[in-house]
């Protein structure tokens, strides 16, 4: 039941987000993005174009059964598991991203952008840390200069599809679909192709696996869960949970076999203000990064940019600047988040409360949100 609700609640937001105009969220940074393609409204399941299709035409795609929905999302008929399907098993494959090496941590926060980003970015900025932020392609349409924000900070933008739906439960279309329009609605504001997405609720199998490996996408999932989202959705959920996992993550450091990558979400006020607040817990057991980072690959089709440099400084062409090469690659040595992040881990003075530096007109969405939500 409670994934059911995080859907209605995710499928609300977008609606919201799909009212209100996208240049009036936009409006902090100026110029408002204006983007080329006509993409599906936020939230709907959408069907692919048919080039998109033929990518796929001649790859090995797996022929498992499309999973039935119930109405708690997908159920699993008997007990065997062909298709490695995680929902059910918690299995996975080798190439799915798990978790970071050991003494790494991947931090990763999904849904996004949202009305709530602005302060989990101003936090990262100011803390020097990078991390992975799986959008939602209405998402991205509703809210282009925050994913310009990230592209620029260096985050690594990464996709957590269209519709926020249970993958397994969807036809090859509507996945090839749910991915693609993600990506090019990234690519259109960022000028790069996301290689990383993360299936909603983890709903993978076999199937989903080489439709977004035909596409030449790689799919993260997560070992360790803050369940934040419980905070604002369930009523028996205690925030201070979330702390009280961190801190014991942190402690399981020396003694893990591996790192860890850990979910938590930029959906809402109350999942922000939690993810300021374990992060330092974290900064200090492990060396934080993204998750292309730790496990070596990069962000991008076009090109590494695992590294973290400034090279998109000047970015507003950020369209047609891939952070290839990335000159920096090198030379960011200096500014690596692990190094920035442990030297600043000490002074959490940050509550980030104070830094609002989003505009009424954010802030005015960010109150309809929490509004609709309630
Ligand atoms: C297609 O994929 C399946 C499952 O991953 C594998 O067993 C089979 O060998 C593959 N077939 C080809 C022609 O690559
Ligand atoms: C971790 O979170 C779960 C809920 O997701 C909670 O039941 C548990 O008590 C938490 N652990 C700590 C140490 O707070
Ligand atoms: C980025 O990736 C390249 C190759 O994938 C690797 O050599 C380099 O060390 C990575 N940089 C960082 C900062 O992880």
């Amino acid at each position: 039941m409670l994934p059911k609700l995080f859907l209605l609640a995710a499928t609300a937001l977008l609606s919201v987000n799909a009212q209100s105009s996208a240049p009036a969220a936009a409006a902090p940074s100026g110029a408002a993005f204006t983007f080329k393609e006509t993409y599906p409204s936020g939230g709907s399941k959408p069907t692919p174009k048919p080039e998109w299709m033929e990518l796929i035409k001649n790859a090995n795609i797996t022929n498992a059964p499309v999973v039935k929905a119930g109405p708690d999302g997908p159920t699993q008929s008997g007990n065997a598991d062909p298709y490695c399907d995680w929902t059910f098993t918690g299995c996975t494959r080798p190439d799915d991203i798990v978790a970071c090496p050991k003494g790494q941590w991947g931090i990763t926060y999904d849904d996004g952008p949202t009305a709530f980003s602005p302060k989990l970015y101003d936090f990262l900025d100011k803390t020097q840390q990078k991390s992975t932020l799986f959008m939602i392609g209405g998402q991205v349409v509703a809210f282009p200069d925050l994913v310009t924000r990230a592209y620029k900070s260096n985050h690594e933008i990464a996709m957590h599809t269209w519709s926020h739906s249970y993958l397994t439960t969807e036809t090859n279309e509507q996945i090839v679909a749910e991915l693609m329009w993600t990506a090019t609605a990234i690519k259109e504001v960022t000028g790069v192709t996301p290689r990383f997405y993360r299936p909603p609720y983890g709903d993978i199998d076999d199937r989903v696996r080489s439709i977004g490996h035909a596409l030449g996408f790689i799919p993260v999932i997560w070992n360790h869960d803050t369940d934040d989202w419980r905070v604002a959705e369930d009523k028996t959920f205690n925030e201070k949970w979330i702390d009280g996992n961190a801190t014991q993550w942190a402690k399981d450091a020396a003694t893990a076999e591996t790192g860890g990558i850990s979910l938590e979400h930029d959906l809402y006020q109350k999942t922000v203000d939690a993810a300021i607040r374990i992060l330092p817990t974290l900064q200090k057991a492990y060396k934080v990064t993204t998750v292309g980072q730790c496990v070596n690959q990069p962000s991008y089709k076009e090109g590494g940019a695992n590294a973290t440099s400034s090279a998109s400084a000047s970015a507003s062409a950020s369209a047609s600047v891939a952070p290839k090469s990335s000159s920096a690659a090198g030379a960011s040595g200096s500014v690596s988040p692990a190094g920035a992040s442990s030297s600043s881990a000490a002074q959490n003075t940050e509550s980030g409360a104070s830094r609002t530096a989003i505009s009424s007109a954010v802030l005015v969405l960010g109150a309809s949100v929490a509004y609709m939500l309630i």
